[in-house]
C-alpha cells in the first residue's frame, strides 16, 4: 500500500485516477494544479507522483522540475494526450520516470504505477514506508528493467550456495553486485573477503589465497591463514579472476572440488566452508577458447552467470545515478547543490560512457567540486565530459596502447635488435616477432 500524489486540472480524470488507485489499495493525495501539488508536498511526501502534462499555469514539466529539485529520487509519471509523444520523450530525458498516454487502460496504468512504486521502494532514504526486505540491494541505484530482472535473479540465487560468476565491463558495478549477493545471503553476518587476483604478484598468490606456515619460504616469519580461511562460513569474492595464473587455476579447482585448503608448507589440508563469487571484465568463455583459462574451473565458477549491462545500454539509469552521486558527493564536499541546470542532464544522458558508472561518478564529482552555484550548468558537464570522457579507453584498448608503446621503447633502446629486445622482454624470439607483427612494428625502421 502506497501513497500517491495525483495532479490534474480535469476533476473527472482526477476522480477516475483516484478511484482506480483506491481500488488497488493505495491512498491518494489530490491536487488540481502544480501550485497546489507543491503545497501538498510540503505536508507529506508520497511514494510516487502522477501528473498531467498540459495544465494551465504551471504545466506538468515545470512541476516536475520543481519537484525534482527538492526530491530528485521521487519517481514521477506523466499523463500525456495522444499526439504529444515528442514532449513525453523530452520529459523522459529530463528524468521523468515514465509517461502514460490518455486515454489509458486500467491495467496499463497499474503496470506503470507498480514499476514506479518498485523503484521508489528501492530508493529508501527519504521515501516513507521503505521495504526492509529490499535493503540488500539499496546501494544499487537503478530503474532499468534489464537491471531489475538481473537483480531478481540475483536475489533468488543469493539464497543458495551456488558459485556465481559476474561478467561486465569495467565500472558497471560488479563488486557492488557481489556485495549485494553476500548481504542477501544466509552468510550476510559472516565475512566477505574480496581478493583482486590481478593485483597479487604471481609468486604470492598461493600463500595469499590459501595461507602458509611459518618457515614455508623466506619471509614467512609466522603462520598466515590466507583469504579462503578468513572467509570461512562467509563469501570469498575473486575479482579479476581471468588474471589468475594457470598454475593457480589448477590449485583453486582442487580447493573448490575438495572444499579444503592446504596452506603453503602445511602437511595436511583443512576443511573450509566458503561461497565463491567471482568477477571478470573479460569474457571468460573467450579466455577458455584462447587457452588462457581452464575450462573445468570455468564451469565450477560459472554455476550461475550474471551479466551487468554497460551503462550505455541502460540510459534510463543515467539521470537517476547522476542525482544520486550529486547528492552524496555534495555532502562529502560540503556543498549545497540542488540539481542540474536545463541541458546538463541531456548531455549526461547522451554521452558514450565507455567507463560506465564509475566514469559517470567521476564526471559528477568533477562537476560538484567545480560548481559555484546551486545548479550544475550544462557547460560544466560539457567540460567535465570532454576532459576525461572522450579520452577514456577501454581496458583492452589501454592494454594494446601500452603494449605498443612498450615495444617501441624496447626497439629504440636496442636499435632494432630483435634478439636483444626479446631478451629484455623475457620472451622468446618467435613470440616477440608475433608481438611486433600484431602491432605492425618493423624492427628495421629502428636500426640506427
Ligand atoms: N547501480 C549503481 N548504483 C550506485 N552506484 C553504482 C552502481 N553501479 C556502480 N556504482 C558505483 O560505481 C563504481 C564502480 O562500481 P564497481 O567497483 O562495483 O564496478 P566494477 O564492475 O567492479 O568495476 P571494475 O571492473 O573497474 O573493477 C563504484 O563506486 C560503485 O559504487
Ligand atoms: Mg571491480
Amino acid at each position: 500500500m502506497a501513497r500517491i500524489l495525483i495532479v490534474d486540472d480535469d476533476p473527472a480524470l482526477l476522480r477516475l485516477l483516484s478511484l482506480r488507485l483506491h481500488y488497488e489499495g493505495h491512498t491518494t493525495i489530490e491536487a488540481d494544479s502544480g501550485a497546489a501539488a507543491l503545497a501538498k508536498l510540503d505536508l507529506e511526501l508520497p511514494n510516487i507522483m502522477i501528473t498531467d502534462l498540459r495544465m494551465p499555469g504551471m504545466d506538468g514539466l515545470q512541476l516536475f522540475e520543481a519537484v525534482h529539485r527538492r526530491f530528485p529520487l521521487l519517481p514521477v509519471l506523466m499523463l500525456t494526450a495522444n499526439g504529444t509523444i515528442p514532449d513525453a520523450v523530452n520529459a523522459m530525458q529530463r528524468g521523468v520516470f515514465g509517461y502514460i498516454t490518455k486515454p489509458f487502460e486500467g491495467v496499463d496504468l497499474m503496470r506503470d504505477v507498480n514499476r514506479a512504486l518498485e523503484v521508489s521502494a528501492t530508493l529508501g532514504a527519504d521515501m516513507p514506508g521503505e521495504d526492509a526486505g529490499e535493503s540488500w540491494r539499496e546501494a544499487i541505484i537503478t530503474r532499468s528493467p534489464r537491471m531489475e530482472k538481473l537483480l531478481s535473479e540475483a536475489r533468488l540465487i543469493s539464497q543458495s550456495d551456488a558459485s556465481v560468476l559476474i561478467h561486465g565491463e569495467s565500472g558497471t558495478g560488479k563488486e557492488l553486485l557481489a556485495r549485494a549477493l553476500h548481504s542477501s545471503s544466509a552468510r550476510a553476518n559472516e565475512p566477505l573477503v574480496a581478493v583482486n587476483c590481478g593485483a597479487i604478484p604471481e609468486n604470492l598468490v598461493e600463500s595469499e589465497l590459501f595461507g602458509h606456515v611459518k618457515g614455508a619460504f623466506t619471509g614467512a616469519v609466522r603462520d598466515s591463514v590466507g583469504m579462503f580461511t578468513s572467509a570461512h562460513r562467509g563469501t570469498i569474492f575473486l575479482d579479476e579472476i581471468a588474471d589468475l595464473p594457470i598454475a593457480m587455476q589448477v590449485k583453486l579447482l582442487r580447493v573448490l572440488q575438495e572444499r579444503e585448503v592446504r596452506p603453503v608448507g602445511a602437511a595436511k589440508p583443512h576443511k573450509v566452508d566458503v561461497r565463491v563469487i567471482s568477477a571478470s571484465n573479460r569474457k571468460l568463455e573467450d579466455e577458455v577458447a584462447a587457452g588462457r583459462f581452464r575450462e573445468d574451473l570455468f564451469y565450477r565458477l560459472n554455476v550461475v552467470g550474471l551479466t551487468l549491462p554497460p551503462l550505455a545500454d541502460r540510459r534510463e539509469d543515467i539521470a537517476l545515478l547522476a542525482h544520486h552521486f550529486m547528492r552524496t558527493l555534495s555532502q562529502r564536499y560540503a556543498k549545497t547543490l540542488t540539481g542540474f541546470a536545463p541541458g546538463a542532464l541531456e548531455q549526461l544522458s547522451t554521452a558514450a560512457w565507455p567507463g560506465n558508472v564509475r566514469q559517470l561518478q567521476n564526471v559528477v564529482e568533477k562537476c560538484v567540486v567545480l560548481c559555484t552555484g546551486s545548479l550544475i550548468p550544462a557547460s560544466l558537464v560539457q567540460s567535465a565530459l570532454s576532459s576525461q570522457g572522450a579520452e577514456m579507453l577501454t581496458l583492452d584498448d589501454a592494454r594494446k596502447e601500452f603494449e605498443r608503446d612498450y615495444l617501441t621503447q624496447l626497439l629504440k633502446i636496442t636499435n632494432g635488435n630483435v634478439a636483444q629486445a626479446a631478451k629484455l622482454a623475457r620472451r622468446n624470439r618467435t613470440d616477440f616477432y608475433a608481438l611486433l607483427a600484431r602491432h605492425q612494428l618493423e624492427s628495421a625502421s629502428f636500426k640506427a
